[in-house]
């Protein structure tokens, strides 16, 4: 079967089951816990908790999906037959109340178990053609905390028929999914596997997680499937190997094309990354330091010094960049934005050009890299840490670890930082926090009243840019506040008008600015922005302005937004590669 016809065949069998079809959400997600879609249940979360009405919006309260993801967990491993960092997953949907749970209602009510594994099996039987020798299950085994799935066990053994050898007994780590982020709907699996390769995985949401991390029983039962798209064709294609599906296969040979005579591992990885990044390019990451913004540059930056590495002197962007519409265009139109897509591409590979590409053969000299001398091609080329340990020589990097990184990192940190004390000393400050200074009580208001500000700043142009945007260094004192944050281009000068009247929007509507103080890997559970280059304590404040704003931060801040006054942006201009500054002050 083609790719093409899977991905339709799916789509009309949950459809004629009452279920109603939903186009994939952004690869950045609405829920501010995970940083990148790693489900198609992400986008339905506040469906299934009840926050929002199924039923009234879709006009069921089944859906099904094909939803674009990606996950960072397995960027190490791709490069072998069936690792990828962006894929395809097929899903279908319920959210509670389970209604009849008959598989025969084709109704727009929601349903449960019996209804989701009898339709998942004759997909799989029926429409796909699998022979039921080829097919095996799991279910949830239970343990002190969850009771064992014996009710999905016994509509497979009793009412599908599957044979007890054919139904592995699963633990939680195989046979429990979710949450996503730190919260929300979870629940025992059932998976389905297809000659051993595990297809389908069959989610029934009977909990919800909270957020101290306790599984509450939850009324509101729901059904979340998933099947990875790429390994289903391989399975329905006779492959083992992802890459030679009809997915990845024209992409493959225009790499073959352009760089013939690369290590297959090699090409693998080429073809991953060049279409996950096209992917996360087209929703709106740009590559930066932060976040999505260091996961693409990773990926990018990995393409570039590969093909410094292995000689390769075509320029793989522009072309794979077509094959990859011509695939996928039809289907996730946002990809179409080819010219823009290629200068993103562009610039970075510009920016790699003018000092990674050096660093790429500097990394060569090094008998040894440790965490200092890492640090420093980091600082000076660009490079980031995990290419620096897969392009150094496999003798000098033996002994470097990310921790040895990071130390140094911070320790640069704490020289600039007193470089700053240094400068202000002797004059009397005082507050000095390293990002606040004043000299008196007056200023002292006033760099307050901009601190608060700072975070209304942070949250406007996250809503204004995107969420890849993050604090890289503030500094503010009674005339004014710089802020920097990771973005890969100058704004418009509608997006500062935009991002000013947002902030000053906020201040009219005075919310209340207040903290709560709590141990860090709870507050790292709150999705509470931080400023990650700075090493917290382990009992750190989280300063809150009504709820739109969460970051870690010491203070002080105004009592409530009206404080603040007027805000305006007096300067937005570039610092480095990837990294924009804002200067504004306040009016009143
Ligand atoms: N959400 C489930 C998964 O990702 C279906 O496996």
């Amino acid at each position: 079967m083609l790719s093409e016809e899977i991905r339709q065949s799916f789509l009309d069998f949950f459809k004629k089951k009452g279920h109603k079809i939903i186009p994939s959400s952004s690869l950045i997600p609405d829920d501010v816990s995970v940083l990148l879609t790693t489900a198609g249940m992400q986008q339905f979360k506040k469906y299934y908790t009840g926050e929002l009405n199924a039923l009234r919006e879709f006009g069921s309260q089944r859906t099904a999906s094909i939803q674009k993801c990606f996950r960072t967990t397995d960027i190490e491993e791709v490069g072998d037959r069936t690792h990828l960092t962006f894929f395809e997953m097929l899903g279908n949907f319920s959210f509670g109340p389970a209604g009849s749970d008959n598989p025969e209602d084709l109704s727009a009510a929601g349903y449960f178990k019996r209804s989701a594994i009898f339709w998942a099996y004759e997909f799989v039987a029926d429409v796909l053609g699998i022979n039921f020798e080829r097919i095996a299950i799991s279910v949830f085994k239970g343990d002190n905390e969850i009771p064992f799935d014996e009710e999905s066990y016994k509509i497979w053994h009793d009412e599908i028929g599957l044979p007890k050898d054919k139904i592995i007994l699963g633990e939680r780590a195989d046979n429990f999914w979710g949450p996503t982020g730190d919260e929300g709907p979870c629940g025992p699996s059932s998976e389905i596997y297809v000659d051993g390769v595990e297809i389908w995985n069959l989610v029934f949401n009977e909990y919800y997680k909270e957020k101290n991390g306790v599984f509450k029983k939850t009324g509101n039962l729901g059904v979340d499937t998933g099947m990875g798209f790429e390994r289903l064709a391989s399975v329905l294609q006779g492959k083992d190997d992802v890459f030679e599906t009809d997915i990845f296969m024209p992409l493959i040979a225009k790499i073959n094309e352009l760089a013939p005579g690369l290590e297959q591992k090699i090409i693998r990885i080429l073809a991953d990354h060049l279409r996950s990044s096209i992917f996360l390019i087209s929703d709106g990451v740009r590559p930066s330091n932060k976040e999505t913004g260091y996961i693409l540059r990773r990926l990018l930056r990995r393409i570039l010094a590969y093909s410094v590495k292995y000689d390769i002197h075509a320029d793989l962007f522009p072309e794979t960049l077509e094959i990859i519409n011509d695939k996928f265009g039809e289907i996730y139109p946002e990809i179409k934005k080819i010219k823009e897509i290629l200068s993103v591409l562009e610039e970075e590979r510009l920016k790699f050009e003018e000092a990674v590409s050096r660093g790429v053969k500097e990394i060569g000299k090094y008998p040894e890299i440790d965490g200092k001398t890492a640090f420093y091609l980091y600082e000076t080329f660009g490079l980031p840490f995990e290419l620096i340990l897969e392009l150094g020589p496999k003798e000098a990097v033996k002994n470097l670890g990310r921790k040895d990184f990071d130390k140094e990192s911070q320790k640069h940190q704490e020289i600039s930082r007193a470089g700053i004390t240094k400068k202000f000393g002797g004059h009397g400050l005082i507050l000095d926090t390293g990002e606040l200074k004043a000299v008196d009580e007056e200023e002292m208001k006033k760099v307050i009243r901009l601190h608060t500000a700072t975070h209304l700043l942070q949250w406007a142009l996250r809503e204004v840019l995107g969420n890849e945007v993050g604090q890289t260094g503030s500094d503010i004192n009674a005339e004014r506040l710089r802020f920097d944050f990771s973005f890969g281009r100058k704004m418009t000068t509608e997006e500062i008008k935009k991002t000013e009247e947002s902030v000053n929007q906020k201040i009219q509507e005075n919310l209340p600015v207040y903290f709560k103080e709590m141990p860090k890997s709870e507050a790292e559970k709150t999705g509470a922005l931080r400023f990650f280059k700075t090493q917290y304590p382990e009992v750190v404040k989280v300063y809150f302005i009504g709820f739109i704003s969460a970051e870690f931060c010491g203070g002080p801040h105004v009592n409530s937004t009206s404080e603040i006054g007027k805000f305006k942006i007096t300067k937005e201009e570039s610092v480095s590669a990837g990294t924009r500054r804002i200067k504004a002050t306040l009016i009143s």
